[in-house]
């Protein structure tokens, strides 16, 4: 049986651990309204704590149609960008359905981490639960064909697809092989601005393995980093994807310089 799900109500959840100013113990989301005021004191706020018991039954958010999610090689390249870890993708990567209101083109994504397992790094919670990880893939309006400044200037320019990264007990020899490939790149970017191209064959449908992908939250929010602009479709699916805890851990250890 097919389950939707909608929030409708929302609590604002500082992350400990969020990415774009990761480094400065002055500087976390608790202080972006100061420096961003025009966006971050908004109403629509991303991320937030998912409440499950306040979340209904919505017959509307249909399932999605993934176009180019099981090609596996639409991965353009892997890049430091000083806040996180971001692969670009190829064009003609696509999401449809799920009650979005028209096509959107699957552009990025990209990762937030904590600290070590013991300080997980998810930037959305769940009934104030943080898991390890947080894989966010970012989409943009094709009609807007690129164009940034006009998607963040949309309420719903922008559809995030947020899945969140379970730790599993064992090793590499326990996660699947498109996880082993995409986390082996991270030692040859160890530096801000650093990327390589991707030469390996991985499709995101292989990143994101055995998550149901009918099932998911949906809310209505904002970028993550300044300037917070509330352009954002959010979905967060209930299924974490599953990785073992040596790659988690290569990746919360991984300093971003
Ligand atoms: C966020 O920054 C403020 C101001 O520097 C600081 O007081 C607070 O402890 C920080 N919170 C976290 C969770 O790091
Ligand atoms: C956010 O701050 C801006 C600029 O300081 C202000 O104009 C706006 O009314 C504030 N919005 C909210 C929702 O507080
Ligand atoms: C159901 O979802 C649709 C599409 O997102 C939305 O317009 C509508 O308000 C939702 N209904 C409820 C009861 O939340
Ligand atoms: C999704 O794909 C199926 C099969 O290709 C198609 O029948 C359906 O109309 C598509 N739905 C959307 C919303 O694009
Ligand atoms: C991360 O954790 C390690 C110990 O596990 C600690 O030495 C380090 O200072 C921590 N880093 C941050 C940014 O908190
Ligand atoms: C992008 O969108 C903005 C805002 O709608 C518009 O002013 C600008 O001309 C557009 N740029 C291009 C290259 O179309
Ligand atoms: C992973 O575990 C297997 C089985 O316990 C072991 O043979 C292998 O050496 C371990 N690999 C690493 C990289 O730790
Ligand atoms: C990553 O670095 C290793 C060791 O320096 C090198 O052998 C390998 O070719 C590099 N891979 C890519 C994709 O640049
Ligand atoms: C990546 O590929 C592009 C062409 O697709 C090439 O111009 C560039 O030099 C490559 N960069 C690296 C670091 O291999
Ligand atoms: C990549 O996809 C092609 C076409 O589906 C397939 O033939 C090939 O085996 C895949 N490569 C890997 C390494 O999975
Ligand atoms: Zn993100």
């Amino acid at each position: 049986m097919i389950q939707f799900v909608v929030i409708v109500a929302t609590i604002f959840v500082p992350a400990a651990y969020s990415s774009w100013c990761y480094h400065d113990p002055s500087c976390n989301d608790t202080t972006w309204s100061t420096i961003a005021s025009e966006h971050c004191n908004g109403s629509r706020q991303s991320p937030i704590n998912i409440v499950s018991r306040s979340a209904v039954g919505n017959s509307t958010l249909t399932a999605f149609n993934f176009t180019k999610y099981g090609d596996n090689t639409t991965m353009k390249k892997i890049t430091n960008t000083g806040e996180t870890v971001k692969v670009e993708l190829m064009s003609g990567v696509q999401i449809t359905g799920g009650a979005l209101s028209e096509a959107y083109d699957s552009l990025q994504f990209h990762l937030h981490w904590g600290n070590g397992t013991s300080v997980p790094g998810s930037e959305h919670t769940v009934d104030g639960t943080r898991y390890p990880m947080e894989l966010h893939i970012v989409n943009a309006k094709s009609s807007l064909n690129g164009n940034t400044t006009a998607a963040v200037a949309d309420g719903t320019g922008l559809a995030a697809l947020g899945f969140f990264v379970e730790a599993m007990p064992g090793n590499v020899t326990g996660s699947s092989a498109a996880w082993n490939t995409l986390t082996s790149y991270l030692a040859n970017i160890t530096l801000k601005d650093e990327y390589v191209n991707i030469t390996h064959a991985i499709s995101l449908d292989e990143l994101l393995e055995g998550v149901d992908r009918t099932k998911y939250y949906r809310y209505l929010g904002s970028l993550t980093i300044p300037n917070c602009n509330e352009a954002v479709v959010w979905t967060e699916f209930k299924d974490p994807i599953k990785v073992s805890k040596d790659l988690v851990s290569l990746c919360n250890n991984f300093t971003i310089n």
